[in-house]
């Protein structure tokens, strides 16, 4: 999604801008643009292709600057096209423009603002919000661009991170946030912005975060930052170690292959140091806070939903807490009932996502002040805004459709599970050394998953041909059922919808036919009976089965039926291990199909939009 990039310093940043944008670029991103200050004027090039065609363009038309602004965009108003790109300009006079903007985040009032600019004789040349900041930074500039851009935020409703630049004040750059992430990079003599610290790894990693309502004023020697009321704060300098490790492809085809085949060691590293089981896995004060809560309310998106959805089976049938997962974007504008003894749990592999951040400052908001983030990244918002928090390390997740992200979750979800059982009293020592076993096991027994790759590159040729699936799945395995049909969705762009097995006769068997797959979940646990009923209504009506099934579950190939066998039956851990061939199926679909799987289309890797 959009990324901002800035610079002020005394020499060319050029190189940084363009380092800065190529490290934001796998979040997703359809056109890109960079303005400098150069030779007493403002100057800017913009694209509709990749990064490196920016900066082949860079090279070609000598840009070269000491003060400017980049941004990767994603469209939301105006259509990906070259003068919709950020930055924008304002104020055009002989000396040509006189402001340049950049912009991430929604203006929700921009209408009313283009129409009043509009009457003060502003001629717009895009249908981005973004170019009414532009020119209202412009209309308000009286020689102060600090002063302009105070005023400027005043009329703005939504959520934005800016940063903007003057033509008259060339060693300054003016930035502001609300409700979309941005950081500000220290260095000798020259400093820097960004929206992710990422973008600034290998220029510098002295970091500050601004908050909600911060405006940041950036001159060479040194960075002022004003809160929401003008008065002037001081925040924390991080040292911050961005790891930009995983860009290298290795053997794989794509990132997401990459990723899938990462799993193991993922899964490994997130629980490097899971000797056993404490609370303390989850952050000094969480003996305290677990002790204190009684229920458990989930907040996430996409795939981070069903990380949640599957930890209800879990937290209720072993801790015995109750838990209510919510969609964050629902939760966030939705009459709920607050119960203050609570664990809010936000589930977010960026930890940046918009609407699982408001959803959380909502909950926060409602008086649910014990808050818990199950996050990958430790330097996002998500984190520093929560009590608590556990860190997946599925290292760097570059494919938009979320791999390595989902079972380091699921595996940190368990461990939640079992501290708050121990903290509860629901967990026996030897309870807890059986499943501190299984989940040592689980990097194996993932490989062992894995190695079925090539049955179901077997079956994604069929898969391709198809324009819709169904996904089958029972009691915790339901989730893993809509995370499979996701994936499908994502990156093969065959319509796929997931149910609970015993819902199909209410209504979607009225779908089958002969030409419709019905991928099935069949692990070897209390409802296997059930499910294999309603396998058979499916098959009665003509339709296809496609089943990864447990061993001992007396499942076999036969007209219709078509069976993966897993390599083991895991317990309560099954979820985990039967996602891995969902994610196969849906990535060697899409292979055969010839999507751009890393970057399926409309989709961006971080949500930080609304
Ligand atoms: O970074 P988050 O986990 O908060 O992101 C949530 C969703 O946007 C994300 O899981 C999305 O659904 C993925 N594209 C799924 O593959």
């Amino acid at each position: 999604m959009c990324g901002i990039v800035g610079a002020v310093a005394s020499r060319n940043i050029t190189p940084i801008l363009v380092e800065g944008l190529k490290r934001l670029e796998y979040r997703g991103y359809d056109s890109c643009g960079v303005a400098v200050f150069d030779n007493g004027g403002l100057r800017r090039v913009r694209s509709t292709e990749r990064v490196a065609e920016l900066e082949e363009h860079i090279a070609r038309d000598h840009v070269a600057g000491f003060t400017g602004i980049a941004h990767t965009r994603w469209a939301t108003h105006g259509a990906p096209v070259t003068r919709n790109a950020h930055p924008h300009f304002s104020g055009h006079g002989s000396d040509g423009p006189s402001i340049a903007l950049v912009h991430n985040g929604i203006i929700e009032n921009h209408e009313e603002l283009r129409t009043e600019l509009q009457a003060q004789g502003y001629v717009f040349e895009s249908q981005t919000d973004t170019e009414v900041i532009a020119h209202l930074v412009h209309h308000l500039y009286h020689g102060d661009l600090l002063d302009a851009v105070q005023q400027t935020i005043k009329r703005l409703h939504g959520a934005y991170a800016i940063a903007v630049f003057c033509r008259d004040e060339p060693h300054r750059i003016i930035a502001a946030r609300q409700g979309s992430p941005l950081v500000i990079g220290r260095g000798k003599n020259e400093n820097f912005l960004a929206s992710d610290a990422l973008a600034l790894a290998g220029t510098t990693d002295q970091i500050v975060y601004l908050e909600d309502g911060d405006v940041a004023d950036l001159q060479l020697g040194n960075v002022w930052i004003m809160d929401q009321s003008g008065k002037a704060v001081t925040r924390t300098i991080n040292t911050v170690h961005v790891h930009t490790g995983a860009a290298d492809l290795g053997p794989y085809r794509h990132y997401m292959q990459k990723e899938i085949f990462e799993q193991p060691r993922a899964v490994g590293d997130t629980l490097e140091d899971v000797e056993s089981i404490t609370p303390e896995l989850f952050g000094d004060q969480a003996y305290k806070v677990f002790k204190q809560i009684d229920r458990v309310l989930i907040l996430a998106c996409g795939t981070s939903y069903y990380a949640g959805l599957t930890a209800k089976y879990w937290i209720e049938s072993i801790a015995k807490i109750p838990v209510s997962v919510e969609i964050a974007s629902e939760y966030r504008y939705r009459d709920s009932v607050p119960y203050p003894s609570t664990l809010v749990v936000t589930i977010s592999q960026s930890g940046e996502t918009a609407d699982t951040l408001a959803a959380l400052k909502h909950a926060r908001g409602l008086g649910m002040e014990q808050t818990l983030t199950i996050c990958n990244v430790s330097t996002s918002a998500m984190v520093r805004e929560c009590k608590l928090a556990f860190i997946t390390r599925a290292g760097v997740e570059i494919g938009v459709a979320s791999t390595k992200a989902f079972t380091t979750q699921l595996t940190a979800l368990f461990m939640l599970t079992l501290a708050l059982a121990q903290v509860h009293g629901q967990l026996t020592d030897a309870q807890e050394i059986e499943h501190v076993k299984a989940l040592r096991h689980l990097p194996s027994a993932i490989s062992a998953v894995l190695a079925l790759e090539p049955q179901i590159m077997a079956w994604s040729d069929r898969f391709a041909a198809k324009e819709n699936a169904l996904f089958l799945g029972r009691g915790m395995h339901y989730p893993i059922a809509l995370e499979g049909a996701l994936k499908l969705k994502e990156i093969s762009y065959i319509h796929a919808e997931a149910y609970p097995a015993g819902e199909l006769k209410h209504g979607p068997l009225a779908l089958v036919t002969e030409q419709m797959p019905v991928v099935t979940i069949a692990p070897n646990d209390a409802l296997l009976e059930k499910l294999k009923s309603n396998m058979q209504e499916v098959r009665a009506r003509g339709g296809e089965l496609y089943v990864f099934a447990d061993a001992g579950t007396k499942i076999v190939n036969s007209e219709g039926v078509h069976v993966i066998r897993m390599p083991e039956n895991y317990g309560p851990l099954s979820p985990i291990l039967h996602t891995i061939p969902l994610q196969l199926l849906a990535y060697h679909t899409a292979c055969s199909r010839g999507t751009d799987v890393d970057k399926p289309r409309n989709l961006a890797k971080s949500v930080t939009v609304e």
